[in-house]
């Protein structure tokens, strides 16, 4: 049967003590609302319905093509909200998972579990519930003689003996949708102003109708956010899950504690992450690499057998064998070839530098292509700015570059040229050929 599902996403937030919507508030660098949207999806459903309100037009852009939105005007509860959905739905047919923008801990699989008890369920819906000694101010799962779910009673509502049970409404069910909307109608206001969705189980039960209830077998699936201890929760949590799974694929971290590494990065057997180091992105990363201490990486791809201390890497490329840090800095469009070695304080954007490069202490390279084993001495620069335009620097494979060489683009070095240390070089070098001095000049007899 198709499955169709709301992401309710339209409360306020106000513990958050925040500008940004509740649902935006990323977690290990993704939108919370992205974890729902997500999960729904593997578990099989069309495109989410999410119902916004606060913060409407920025959580439409930042979700964008995922999901269909609808806002919901006045937020007069979960019952209002799932009604506002109403509209996006009413030609589908089958199953209504409904959950909460603010869940990322949900498994597709529990998400799954729900739906196949609905899918065997002859009764119009089923809902997840949790055990736990910390009620958290959910809803309490009220069961008659047999077991059966007669009833969800809100905190607000729970007498003294129902504020003690247990099992808690985690807020995530699956309807039949030929019986949710006709049902939704029938809900009268509560005491507190709001319409509840919890009520349709006593509305169900009264019409000689089963509920059907799943409970968690993780407790901690059922963390919601409503303040910023429960986003550090949820990022811990999640940090731990992506850290175990490279862990099983064969990834070292010495503390998984203080490693990041964003859904998605992939990161091949045998490398060793050191602490506080940080994967982001679209990054890729080789087997057999030593990363860190302190490294941040950020959609970059990293060959294999590659060591790189105390560095941070954006947007680059790095082949095997690379050696770096500590204390470099690769900016969009920097490129390493094999076996290239930069040592402390490099800096390299928008460059290639082929295999056997070395660069070992204090230099920029911008805009340049370096050929294969060039040397880069201290301080070099290349001087690519003038102020108004970017200009670049070609070396030819096997040139030497003097410590503390200025070179000013626009500017060619040729193959196994050399330049003395402290030169300004402001032409073009033949292959070959020796120059030093400001501006650099052709060294006679050499
Ligand atoms: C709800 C359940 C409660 C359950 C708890 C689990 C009801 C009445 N109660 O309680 O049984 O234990 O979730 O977290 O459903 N929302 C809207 N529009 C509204 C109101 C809420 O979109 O008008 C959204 C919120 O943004 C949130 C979700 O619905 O994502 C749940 O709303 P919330 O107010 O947190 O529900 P609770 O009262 O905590
Ligand atoms: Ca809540």
């Amino acid at each position: 049967m198709q499955v169709s599902t709301i992401i309710l996403a339209a409360g306020q937030g106000t513990r958050m003590v925040s500008n940004l919507p509740k649902v935006l508030h990323p977690v290990n660098g993704k939108p919370l609302i992205l974890y729902s949207i997500q999960a729904a999806k593997a578990a099989g459903s069309n495109r989410p319905v999410v119902v916004i309100g606060n913060g409407a037009d920025e959580v439409k852009k930042t979700v964008g093509d995922e999901a269909i939105f609808v806002y919901q005007e006045k937020r007069l509860g979960t019952a209002h909200a799932v009604m506002a959905a109403e509209r996006a739905l009413s030609e589908f047919t089958g199953l209504i998972l409904v959950i909460a923008g603010d869940m990322p801990l949900l498994t597709p699989e529990t998400l799954n579990r729900l739906i196949g008890c609905q899918q065997d369920n002859s009764g119009p819906f089923a809902m997840l519930t949790v055990h736990s000694e910390d009620s958290r101010g959910f809803g309490r799962v009220l069961r008659g003689m047999n077991g059966e779910v007669r009833a969800i009673v809100e905190e607000s509502q729970a007498t003294s003996v129902e504020m003690k049970i247990n099992e808690l409404n985690v807020g995530a069910y699956c309807f039949s949708s030929d019986w949710l909307w006709a049902a939704l109608k029938n809900i009268e206001l509560s005491p507190t102003g709001e319409y509840f969705l919890t009520d349709l189980v006593s509305i169900a039960v009264s019409d000689g109708k089963k509920v059907q209830a799943i409970v968690l077998e993780n407790e901690e699936e059922s963390l919601g956010v409503n303040n910023r201890i429960h986003l550090s929760d949820a990022e811990r949590i999640i940090r731990r899950r992506v850290n175990e799974s490279h862990l099983l694929a064969g990834v070292t971290m010495a503390d998984p504690n203080l490693v990041y590494i964003e859904e998605g990065v992939k990161i091949g057997k045998d490398t060793i992450l050191f602490p506080n180091t940080r994967l982001t992105g679209k990054t890729e990363i080789g087997e057999g690499c030593e990363i860190g201490p302190n490294t941040i990486i950020d959609n970059s791809k990293i060959g294999d057998h590659c060591h790189l201390l105390a560095s941070v890497i954006e947007c680059a490329v790095i082949e095997d064998n690379v050696e770096m840090g500590p204390f470099c800095h690769l900016r969009k469009g920097a490129h390493l070839g094999s076996g290239v070695h930069m040592g402390n304080f490099g800096e390299v954007k928008d460059s290639f530098l082929a295999s056997g490069v070395k660069m070992g202490h204090f230099s920029y390279i911008g805009n340049a292509t370096i050929g294969e084993n060039v040397n880069i001495g201290a301080g070099t620069i290349t001087c690519n700015y003038d102020g108004e335009h970017k200009y670049s620097t070609e070396i030819g494979e096997g040139a030497f570059i003097g410590s503390d060489t200025m070179l000013v683009a626009p500017l060619k070095i040729g193959k196994g040229a050399k330049t003395g240390a402290g030169s300004v070089v402001t032409h073009d070098v033949p292959d070959g050929e020796v120059v030093a001095g400001v501006p650099a000049r052709k060294l006679k007899g050499k």
